[in-house]
């Protein structure tokens, strides 16, 4: 690879599972200690702000904390909310996976000192936190694809490693999995008390950070679930294409999207100030501390309430972080607009769509598998799949994020199947772009089933402009 692309691939991967490419450009790593300042990380300022309610403009502290995602008191949500005469066919829950220690590290800085063991007197904290781990020892390789049966099923370092599950992040997930356990079993039957091994779908990409959020979602699911009926495919793509990975003018999609962040960053002379500063304190050339992407670990500092690095020559501080973050947030919005991005979406959301797609329509003839179907995944799964619903104007996956999708029947006229789309607990089926204003020509407070079906198998091509109408032609195309 190029160092250029190299640098776009890097610029691209916040937060993603691309990390196993290093991320500087022609400079090796050298380990360099921090002076010691004299303090201990506990007398250090901390930064976390107090909780805020949302502001009128953008505000970056306000959507970094809503980022992090810290658990709190029982949140508002509205899955599972139907009519008396609906019935709860299906549920397809897509997540990210909760909060981890930082992928990258900021050059010759000491990193951030975040213990990952999981224990009782540590906030966040969860009731089901020390069963969990308990269930956890207990589990065996026979519930899982290779290689995930090499994984460890919870967080277990004094000193997290690089991307590892945190306390928070296994609350996070046992805070979903018990929110859904009320509301999809305890109210909306979808299981059986009995249930089986094949009514459950459980797939997750190859990192322990999502395998970690499966189990903890599903602990908190399904508690003391019994591990013979446990079973966890492995993924090795994050867009969880499976078979139909190959896609060229995805790719061509991508590369032009990563051009447009390449020069909109350029353009930023702010940001570019930032960095050189930044890069000054930490004593390395302004590229190296570019490509070691300080933003991810600076947001572990920030969720963490831990205070950003210092060396002799001053402190990386909030000033610093919130020209980066108001950066990405216009990066967002230059993304939205400029449709590449939406581009690459549609074809590298259309596979799992569809596979999607494929497992409610069995439903619909009343087959009985594969009926709870939970896909552990990282943010650029969940991105793409919120672009290419034409969710644009959702946020950033935080932390824990969820993206749930449900069918249900109408037992008034059991041939009419329907979904709900729901993001992080709110109802968005009428803002996708295959429901959009339908609530207002119905009274159903749901979308049609066909038209998430039509969506899949021909408008999302249509939406691409080509003359393709499939996904292998639309990913094929000449010329693009
Ligand atoms: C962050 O740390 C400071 C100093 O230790 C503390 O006073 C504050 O309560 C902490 N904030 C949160 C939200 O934990
Ligand atoms: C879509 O799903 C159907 C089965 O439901 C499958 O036959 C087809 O190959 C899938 N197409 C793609 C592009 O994944």
């Amino acid at each position: 690879m190029n160092k250029l692309k190299h640098l776009f691939m890097c610029l691209l991967a916040i937060g993603t599972v691309h990390h196993n490419l290093p991320c500087f450009v022609s400079v090796h790593l050298i380990p360099v200690s921090t002076p010691k300042n004299g303090m201990s990380s506990k007398s250090r300022k901390r930064i976390m702000p107090d909780p805020v309610t949302e502001p009128p403009v953008t505000d970056p502290v306000y959507e970094a904390l809503l980022y992090c995602n810290i658990p709190s008191v029982a949140e508002r949500s509205m899955e599972g909310h139907a009519p008396h005469h609906f019935k709860l066919v299906s549920v397809h829950v897509f997540i990210r996976h909760g909060d981890r220690y930082p992928l990258y590290v900021i050059p010759k800085t000491k990193r951030p000192e975040i213990d990952c063991t999981l224990v009782a007197n540590r906030k966040p904290y969860h009731p089901k936190l020390e069963a969990f781990v308990s269930h956890m020892s207990k589990g065996s390789g026979a519930s899982f694809e290779s290689p995930l049966n090499s994984l460890p099923l919870y967080p277990n370092h004094p000193l997290c490693e690089m991307g590892e599950l945190t306390q928070t992040g296994v609350v996070q997930h046992l805070q979903n999995g018990q929110l859904l356990r009320d509301i999809y079993l305890k109210k909306h039957k979808l299981l059986p008390n009995d249930w089986s091994a094949d009514q459950l779908y459980l797939e997750t990409t190859g990192k322990s950070r999502t395998l970690q959020s499966g189990l903890a979602l599903l602990y908190g699911f399904l508690p003391d679930f019994d591990w013979k009926k446990i079973y966890f495919r492995h993924q090795p793509s994050a867009l969880f294409c499976s078979g139909s990975c190959y896609c060229p003018v995805r790719n061509q999609y991508l590369e032009k999207e990563q051009r447009r962040q390449y020069l909109l960053r350029l353009k930023n002379s702010q940001l570019e100030k930032t960095y050189g500063e930044m890069a000054k304190i930490v004593d390395v050339p302004t590229k190296q501390l570019r490509a070691a992407n300080p933003i991810d670990s600076m947001l572990c500092h920030f969720c963490h309430n831990v205070s950003f690095p210092c060396t002799r020559n001053g402190c990386v501080d909030m000033e610093h972080f919130k020209v980066i973050k108001t950066h990405q947030i216009e990066d967002e919005r230059e993304r939205r607009e400029k449709k590449l991005y939406l581009g690459y979406s549609l074809l590298g959301a259309h596979p799992i769509l569809n596979q999607t797609i494929g497992r409610m329509q069995r439903a619909t003839e009343g087959r009985k598998e594969e009926l709870f179907a939970l896909y552990s995944a990282h943010d650029v799964t969940l991105s793409p799949v919120l672009s290419a619903l034409g969710l644009s104007e959702a946020r950033f996956p935080r932390f824990a994020a969820r993206l749930i999708f449900e069918l249900w029947q109408d037992r008034e006229k059991p041939s009419e199947h329907s979904v709900r789309i729901l993001y992080n607990g709110v109802d968005v089926t009428f803002h996708t772009s295959f429901c959009q204003d339908h609530h207002k020509r119905s009274p159903k407070p749901m979308c049609p089933l066909e038209n998430l079906v039509r969506f899949v198998k021909r408008d999302m091509f249509v939406a691409l402009g080509g003359s393709g109408t499939n996904y292998y032609d639309a990913c094929h195309r000449e010329g693009f």
